[in-house]
């Protein structure tokens, strides 16, 4: 066992529907010890006067000044685009054809794939992100280089090769037939994987063959605790296109629904351009979003509206869509959530809390992902993933964080003011030993 004393925040509860309040313990211990099944779980997390004579013997690092808080959990990036992040275009559709494409071809070189993904995963646990789902691109070798780099860190990562056969440039189309058979080999290898998950990953309509949405939507059916992921409803001209290849069809999402593509554990990016019966189609299928607000602004893609998905009530959470999205930064993307909410599609908007904010990137995105109760929070049973934060960080955030007279303007000046030089040490959860992850500050 081993114990961290310092200020902890985590949340009461687990899921949308308890009262998931945020707790600061001004001086509090995180006792983390293993499992039955050997994985380092949170054991106790409370105030450090009541906790340390309990556990008086443990070894106990102490962070003075500094806020442990549960590691991120980014439900939707593209590790092939870490250098495609800033690429101008004049929406979607150029951006994807001028950059992400020609980028995406690369990674069928095994080497490529290999630094692209160490330099991905060290970028991640450098800005306090401890859970990804994340895309790979069409290479089979893409994936397993991911894989094989995010198993080394002992990082809960969820990911698969992107399924595109049709509409997308030589390099990176796959074929219908090849591409599900390597879906399936692939599962085989990687889901469950020590802390490792496959998503079956249609890219979107779009560049997927009827045929290969079927062969997607069958594999879902034949493993159903395998994720699916894609993109739906992001830019008016992507939907407008879906509508000239399925004119029958209800709506852009209700094509996935047809081909069996809806279920928990399905991950939809984006869900800007929605009516309330997609709404309702979410909320009965057990599907969630990935809202990705600093890519849908980059891309001027709109604005996700956080009303109407609450009205309706299907489950969401924050993501950082790189390299659509311009930072890996959960600080950076939950500011920019902030910002679309106040525009939001309704009149006023809404003024999204920091504690909901800061919900929606961790203990809701984990409850999105269905990993709620295992990444996302520090409550007892919790794998422990956390962050270790520094409000000192710069001189401007130790002069607000100074004055901060509750938890809310607390974790405002932090979501306003912070970024990777914020998260001073990420420590991932391993069988056997939690390993910490000093950040070199350039
Ligand atoms: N739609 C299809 N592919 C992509 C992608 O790579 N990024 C984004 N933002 N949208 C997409
Ligand atoms: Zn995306």
């Amino acid at each position: 066992m081993k114990a961290y004393r310092a200020s902890i925040l985590y949340f009461s509860g687990f899921s949308d529907q308890e009262n998931h309040r945020a707790v600061l313990e001004s001086d509090g211990l995180l006792v983390v010890g293993p499992d039955a099944r050997g994985r380092q779980v949170v054991q106790a997390v409370g105030p450090f006067h009541q906790l340390a004579p309990r556990f008086a013997g443990v070894p106990t690092e102490h962070f003075p000044g500094r806020i442990i808080a549960p590691g991120f959990v980014d439900i939707h990036i593209h590790y092939p685009q870490i250098d495609v992040i800033g690429s101008p275009a004049e929406g979607l559709l150029p951006w994807l054809e001028n950059y992400t494409f020609p980028h995406e071809k690369r990674f069928s070189a095994p080497d490529y794939s290999a630094q692209a993904a160490t330099f991905f995963i060290a970028e991640l646990l450098r800005n306090g992100v401890t859970t990804a789902l994340a895309f790979a691109t069409s290479h089979p070798e893409s994936v397993n280089a991911l894989f094989a780099e995010a198993q080394k860190n002992h990082l809960r990562l969820i990911a698969g090769k992107v399924l595109m056969d049709q509409n997308s440039p030589d390099g990176v189309r796959d074929e219908t037939r090849q591409s599900l058979l390597d879906t399936e080999a692939l599962i085989q290898r990687w889901h469950g994987v020590d802390r490792l998950g496959y998503a079956i990953t249609p890219r979107f309509v779009p560049s997927c063959s009827a045929a290969q949405l079927r062969g997607a939507g069958e594999l879902a059916a034949r493993y159903p605790d395998v994720w699916v992921q894609s993109h739906v409803a992001e830019n008016r001209d992507e939907v407008a296109w879906v509508r000239e290849l399925y004119p029958e069809a209800r709506s852009y999402l209700s094509v996935y629904e047809q081909f069996g593509l809806m279920r928990p554990r399905a991950i939809y990016a984006h869900c800007i351009h929605f009516n309330d019966e997609d709404r309702a189609l979410m909320r009965s299928t057990g599907a969630a979003a990935a809202v990705s607000p600093t890519s849908n602004l980059f891309l001027g893609s709109g604005f996700f509206d956080y009303a109407g998905a609450d009205r309706v009530g299907f489950s969401y959470g924050l993501a950082s869509d790189v390299g659509g999205g311009t930072s890996f930064s959960p600080f950076h993307t939950m500011l920019a959530a902030y910002y679309v909410g106040r525009e939001g599609q309704t009149k006023s908007g809404v003024s999204l809390s920091p504690q909901h904010l800061w919900w929606q990137h961790t203990g809701g995105a984990a409850q999105a992902l269905g990993l709620g109760g295992v990444v996302g929070n520090l409550l007892p049973g919790c794998e422990a993933d956390f962050v270790v934060l520094n409000p000192q960080a710069t001189p401007l955030l130790a002069r607000k964080t100074a004055q901060a007279a509750s938890l809310d303007e607390l974790l405002f000046s932090m979501i306003v003011l912070g970024d990777d030089r914020l998260v001073e040490k990420t420590v991932i959860s391993q069988a056997g030993s939690a390993a910490g992850h000093p950040q070199s500050k350039l």
